[in-house]
């Protein structure tokens, strides 16, 4: 597809894109790893990385685009950083719904330099006009723009600096299959495993210069859903409680006192958590329950449930999938201290 100037708004005021990772609306900044050796877990993903990154610079190209996809606050964005520090050239961070028509996709591709990286954050949310400017644009490193008009317009195409796309999405499904089959790199990412988050709590608490226990480390890391962001979170508002009722130091027993008043139990289950287990248990008899129904139920989003929720029981096993919908396990029963009346309901 071919963009028309005239119908864009190419000259844009509004700021499309960043080129630095500090985000100041999660305080996430100072605490993103900038090298591969730093980052902790993922090991998978990561092995692999290190020898893509190794022989494209090898051949001296740009790094074949690359699709990250897994749960919020795993670090897409921290890797996307890392790959560029790695790769040695700049990042240009935006997101799907900020790209809002052909034009400001055009205005980004042909401000990059060669072999830069261009990260687009949910990419799941790309418009239809948008994603197809993306197309030839991955392939052939082109965009096709029309100038002019009615029948004296005229389609040329423009070269483009060689680039790396970043995708990152929590919903690689919902990604049309021409812009997935783009991709010559997939990497899913998993949630942590409490060492993983305990040795990600310790380097932070490093950094944030806050003494820190093995046992305090290790208990923030239990209850932070297998998520950096969330143990990153939690580790300040702990250091809050350590600094005002503990002498500054975090241990097993202030981290508890912390986050049993932030309502965190001790498997990391919150409110809405709770709220999803215990519907399905009351008004569904355990299940299967379709996911949109329970939404209603419980007055939240379906994505929110599936992306942000769902994950973390489907981990702990509280929480099955069926054709027919959710089921909640005995163990969940037994954690909420629950009576569980048999495997029929899981089964029904
Ligand atoms: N901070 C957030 N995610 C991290 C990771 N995977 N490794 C180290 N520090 C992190």
């Amino acid at each position: 597809m071919a963009i028309d100037f005239s119908e864009t708004g190419f000259e844009t005021e509004e700021p499309l894109v960043a080129t630095t990772l500090t985000r100041d609306d999660d305080n996430e900044g100072s605490l993103r790893p900038q090298t591969l050796v730093e980052y902790i877990g993922q090991e998978k993903a990561k092995g692999n990385l290190e020898v893509f990154i190794q022989a494209a610079k090898m051949r001296a190209e740009p790094l074949d685009h690359v699709l990250l996809h897994g749960p919020p606050g795993l670090g897409k964005t921290t890797l996307a950083g890392i790959i560029a520090n790695e790769m040695g050239v700049n990042i240009r961070i935006t997101s799907g719904p900020a790209i809002e028509k052909p034009g400001d996709l055009a205005a980004l591709l042909t401000n990059l330099n060669e072999n830069d990286i261009l990260f687009v954050d949910e990419i799941h949310r790309l418009n239809r006009q948008v994603e197809e400017i993306l197309y030839p644009a991955m392939e052939d490193y082109a965009i096709d723009i029309i100038i002019g008009k009615g029948p004296s317009a005229n389609s040329i195409r423009l070269d483009l600096p060689k680039f790396t796309l970043i995708g990152a999405t929590t919903r690689a499904g919902q990604l049309s299959a021409p812009l997935r089959d783009r991709f010559g790199v997939t990497l899913r990412l998993e949630l942590y495993t409490p060492e993983e988050l305990s040795r990600i709590v310790s380097r932070s608490a490093g950094i944030l210069e806050v003494p820190i226990e093995r046992e305090g480390a290790m208990e923030i890391a239990k209850r932070s859903r297998g998520t950096p962001r969330i143990a990153n979170r939690m580790l300040r508002r702990v250091r809050d409680f350590a600094q005002v009722r503990a002498g500054g130091v975090i241990t097993r027993s202030v981290a508890d006192e912390a986050l049993s008043a932030l309502e965190v139990d001790h498997l990391g289950l919150d409110a809405v958590d709770r709220r999803m287990l215990t519907s399905i248990i009351e008004n569904y008899r355990g299940g299967p329950v379709g996911l949109e129904t329970l939404a209603a139920t419980i007055n939240e989003e379906a994505v929110t449930l599936e992306d942000v929720y769902e994950p973390y029981l489907m981990q702990l096993g509280f929480l099955t999938r069926t054709p027919r919908g959710r089921c909640v396990t005995a163990r969940a029963y037994d954690h909420l201290g629950l009576h569980f009346a048999g495997m029929e309901q899981m089964t029904l």
